[in-house]
């Protein structure tokens, strides 16, 4: 079997992929129509050729305009149900799906019409395709310690319906101990905890996720290697590291993909996890970041196949459920 058939064969987890970096141009015209929003583009072409960033905040105009046109509670549902097929179609059987209420509280957006929507598409996802699917709810980290405790709060009834907090948005300028209270409160009613830091961040900003956020698992991570101190603490303690290649590649993370350090830190025994992040902004959904890894990197089998078992290691599944796809992986050819 070759490597393409291989990855697209095995079971995989995607681990980190915002709801709203997963909306497509097509369907971002077809819902602006719908519901009466301007968008400053004249086709999707036109869209498509503003996608050309120089580094994450470039991106994150452009991502947060686009999530204006995103109204009613069938307008999430669809986003959500568009993702989840592609997740069907790349073999990806769970998916931990962050979101970013205060996109949407800010303009007026029932936090309930958010959740509503991205619900009704997993469950329906669930029973269709066997697909599960856990939520993330992320703060916002350019805005101010009160909102995201405002969002906590407004997260509270709908609390058995979401697993876990993230924090995503600007990272530079705005590290992880800005946050340190409102994350313990989250532990305090239940929530897990993950935290987007690395990526443009430092390694100091690692430190503070993992010592002040106390989270399961650090989104991107990939500047942690910077300081050989954490890079053996992340290793010791098995700490995932959730990595996008594609969107490292487009955000200017890394110059190319052959320079990324995905496999050097897996081969160190860092449990390095692939994943999507914002996929209709970067160029590809699960399979196209490993695809464009082994064109790169020159993945072997074994190394695709440990790495399809970390995203179930590091996900928040049961310990039976994680056996169960592992166990899988290893008996698949
Ligand atoms: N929001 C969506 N994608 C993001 C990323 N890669 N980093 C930080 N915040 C984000
Ligand atoms: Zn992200």
């Amino acid at each position: 079997m070759n490597r393409q058939t291989l990855i697209q064969t095995l079971p995989k987890a995607e681990l980190h992929v915002h709801i709203e970096g997963t909306f497509e141009p097509e369907l971002m015209f077809a819902i602006a129509r719908r519901n009466g929003v301007g968008i400053p583009y004249a086709s999707v072409e036109e869209v498509k050729a503003a996608y050309d960033f120089h580094n994450l905040q470039s991106f994150l105009d452009i991502y947060y305009a686009g999530a204006e046109v995103l109204l009613h509670e069938q307008d999430f549902y669809e986003l959500t149900l568009a993702y989840l097929q592609r997740c069907r179609d790349d073999n990806v059987v769970h998916t931990e799906i962050f979101f970013d209420p205060q996109t949407h509280t800010e303009r007026g957006v029932p936090f309930a019409t958010v959740l509503g929507g991205i619900r009704r598409a997993c469950l329906e996802a669930e029973q269709q395709w066997g697909i599960t699917s856990l939520l993330i709810m992320c703060f916002l980290r350019h805005l101010s310690e009160d909102a995201a405790f405002a969002t906590l709060e407004a997260a509270l009834p709908h609390r058995e319906h979401i697993i876990g907090v993230g924090l995503d948005s600007s990272e530079v300028g705005h590290p992880p101990a800005k946050f340190e209270r409102v994350f313990a409160a989250a532990r305090e009613a239940g929530f897990l905890t993950v935290a987007h830091a690395g990526e443009e961040g430092p390694p100091e900003y690692i430190w503070q996720a993992l010592d002040l956020l106390k989270v399961s698992r650090i989104d991107h991570g990939v500047r942690a290697e910077e300081d050989e101190t954490l890079t053996a603490r992340l290793i010791a303690e098995q700490m995932p590291l959730t990595v996008c290649p594609l969107s490292n590649l487009k955000l200017k993370v890394v110059d190319n993909l052959a320079a990324h350090n995905l496999r050097r830190l897996l081969q160190r025994g860092v449990c390095v996890t692939v994943n999507s992040d914002d996929p209709a902004y970067f160029g590809g959904y699960m399979n196209q970041n490993f695809n464009a890894l082994v064109q790169a990197l020159d993945l072997s089998t074994a190394e695709i196949k440990q790495l399809c078992e970390n995203s179930f290691q590091a996900s928040f599944l049961s310990e039976t459920a994680k056996a169960a796809w592992c166990r899988n992986i290893r008996q698949a050819v």
